[in-house]
């Protein structure tokens, strides 16, 4: 395949010491599915031969989006909790009264594997339509073998049919399934001999496990954590949602690729991650669907040189969005980041969440996927919310997917 030319854009490479790594009348070429050169047009080396030339016409064009965390292979939706968490009930009580996660659990376990894939395909298509290049999806509305398998099959499957990178993280140990009752310690034990056969099948990108009151306890996690790394797998962790379990040291001991949510990370978390070089995912999408008040330490995070990625954490319990980019403006809004941190967090850091190096910037020898944008700055990708989707184009490894 020849070399491929995009020209006349407006380049936020997020690399380099400009702010934005912004580059005027910029070009990028594309040698298949990787980026061969990115620069300012008027340096673009001559002589070259370029077989396909596109013209951006000025706009704007920013690495892919990278959705370093979501749930997004699931069947029903909560839509009744909502109203029942409105009229006064907690996430936790809902949860203890056998809703919640347990209440999709149900509804996926008796979805067809063609009606999950069908339903993923459709959400995955609406965070593609936002500039998504590359989605992280975990299991955990399945709790068996049988059924986590079932998610991850489906979650490898949509990698497939779509123009998406798709990571696929197990997430066994999300809660205690119904047949388990009373035997958290048991199911530990299951999902620990399950991880070996996930691997096998070439299911399992990460291990992830929720530790929290309503989900598995350190001791509990720690187990899980083993059975990964036995397995040379990294791990990341719903860590500090609800309550400080001291699961963001947990992680850190590990090496976690990231740790998320955070909103009751105490001080000793935030130097255990630096240390470690976990990067902290704030989902804000969670935190305002489920009336949080407690705000991830984010100014602490950003002392201590934690990086911080963005996600939208999609799932039907805490956070049903399926806009990316409303993920950026309540970084923005509700924790306080940059415009240019909130971007950086759903590209070059969220890459860094997944364990990939490749990808996140503009710059040559990353992988050819972008996003185009009818903006005139970036700063308008977090300004903007709620609608009138400014995307243009996807370009994922080179292919051109029009938005
Ligand atoms: O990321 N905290 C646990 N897991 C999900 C919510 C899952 C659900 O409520 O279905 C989260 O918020
Ligand atoms: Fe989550």
């Amino acid at each position: 395949m020849g070399l491929t030319l995009y020209r006349n854009a407006r380049l936020v490479t997020l690399d380099g010491a400009a702010a934005w790594g912004l580059v005027e009348h910029g070009a990028m070429l594309l040698d298949g599915s990787r980026l061969s050169w990115v620069g300012a047009q008027r340096d673009l080396p001559r002589g070259l031969a370029v077989e396909r030339e596109h013209d951006l016409e000025g706009r704007l064009a920013t690495p892919g989006l990278i959705d370093c965390h979501t749930h997004l292979v699931y069947a029903g939706d909560r839509a009744r909790e909502f109203e029942l968490r409105l009229q006064g009930a907690s996430y936790e009580q809902i949860a203890r009264a056998g809703g919640g996660i347990r209440a999709t659990v149900a509804a996926t376990r008796s979805a067809s594997d063609d009606q999950l894939l069908a339903s993923a395909r459709r959400r995955a298509l609406a965070l593609m339509a936002e500039g998504v290049t590359t989605v992280e999806i975990k299991s955990g509305y399945g709790l068996s073998l049988e059924h986590e398998a079932r998610l991850l099959r489906v979650a490898r499957r949509l990698g497939e049919v779509l123009p998406l990178t798709v990571r696929a993280t197990c997430l066994a140990a999300h809660a205690l399934p119904p047949e388990f009752d009373g035997r958290a310690d048991e199911y530990v034990d299951a999902v620990c001999a399950w991880l070996p056969r996930l691997h096998a099948e070439g299911l399992v990108d990460a291990v992830d496990a929720f530790c929290d009151r309503i989900g598995f306890t350190p001791a509990q996690t720690r187990r899980v954590f083993e059975a990964a790394r036995a397995l040379g797998l990294p791990v990341k962790l719903h860590a500090e949602q609800l309550s400080d379990q001291g699961g963001a040291r947990l992680a850190a001991q590990f090496g976690a690729l990231s740790c998320d949510h955070l909103e009751y990370l105490g001080d000793d978390g935030v130097a255990a991650m630096a240390q470690a070089g976990t990067v902290a995912v704030l989902l804000p999408g969670a935190f305002y669907f489920l009336g949080e008040t407690r705000l991830p330490p984010v100014e602490k995070l950003r002392a201590a040189g934690v990086p911080m990625a963005v996600a939208t954490d999609h799932n039907p319990g805490s956070s049903p969005t399926l806009s990316p980019l409303l993920m950026l403006n309540m970084a923005c809004t509700l924790f306080r980041l940059t415009p240019e941190q909130a971007l950086l967090g759903m590209t070059a850091i969220a890459a860094k969440a997944l364990g990939l190096a490749d990808r996140g910037r503009l710059a040559a020898g990353q992988r050819a996927d972008f996003a185009v944008w009818d903006l005139e700055h970036p700063n308008e990708l977090a300004y903007r919310f709620g609608g009138g989707n400014p995307c243009r184009l996807v370009v994922n490894a080179g292919a051109e997917r029009t938005a």
